[in-house]
């Protein structure tokens, strides 16, 4: 069981410190927005590359941008050691996971709240990860979506079925209230955003997060 807090809830002017505040927990989760795939806009490869520098904790990017095929791949070379792309976005997701991969990234696969995962499940071997979205991609602080919690049982018991170690994560509404169906449907890796840097102490709330799924 994996948190891992999403950065675009903290303070965008003092992001090292701000991964400092998470240091007890698995991962940072930092949100890739182009204001093309969604109506939202962040930061790119540059300054991922001076997260990844100073993070006491490896770096979980999520792309969400339009042609990830073309921009996906220097996520890694920048020091990302997860990268997760859409599906919706992506045109060779194959040929791009292989990428990934040889620059020594995690792979992994994003699918929007209305994307089905069954025409992807052929793509399990080439992947080391798969993102449920649990709300709308773009925006932090949204209510979680439990209608995905079929969508999160069918891709735990595919990985099942692949015998590979594949892990599957839950981004958008995560928190005290949500995170145990989540662990339930079959998730073991979870982003929060709100949930933690919105917590008085963001170190307490990783611990109670991971309190919740390690039963
Ligand atoms: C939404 C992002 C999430 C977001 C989650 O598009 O992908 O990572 O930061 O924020 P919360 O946990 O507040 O829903
Ligand atoms: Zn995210």
């Amino acid at each position: 069981m994996l948190i891992s807090p999403s950065i675009l809830s903290a303070d965008f002017a003092n992001l090292q410190a701000e991964l400092d505040r998470v240091a007890n927990a698995d991962w940072a989760h930092v949100d890739v927005m182009d204001n093309h795939f969604v109506p939202n806009l962040t930061l790119g490869a540059p300054v991922v590359e001076a997260l990844a520098k100073v993070s006491p904790i490896p770096i979980d990017a999520h792309l969400m941008i339009d042609d990830p095929d073309r921009w996906a791949p220097q996520y890694a070379e920048v020091g990302a050691r997860s990268v997760t792309f859409h599906i919706e976005a992506a045109a060779d997701p194959v040929k791009l996971a292989r990428t990934l991969r040889a620059e020594g990234a995690r792979a992994s696969m994003a699918l929007k709240p209305g994307t089905a995962f069954a025409p992807y499940e052929d793509l399990l071997p080439e992947l080391d990860m798969v993102l449920v979205m649990t709300v709308e991609p773009g925006f932090g602080g949204q209510s979680f979506m439990a209608d995905q919690m079929p969508k999160v049982r069918q891709v735990r018991e595919a990985v099942r079925r692949s015998g590979g170690e594949i892990w599957v994560q839950v981004d958008g509404g995560v928190s005290a209230a949500t995170i145990e169906q989540c662990a339930e449907a079959g998730a073991d890796v979870f982003v929060a955003g709100s949930a933690v840097y919105g917590a008085a102490s963001a170190a307490d709330a990783v611990a109670e997060l991971r309190a919740l799924v390690a039963k």
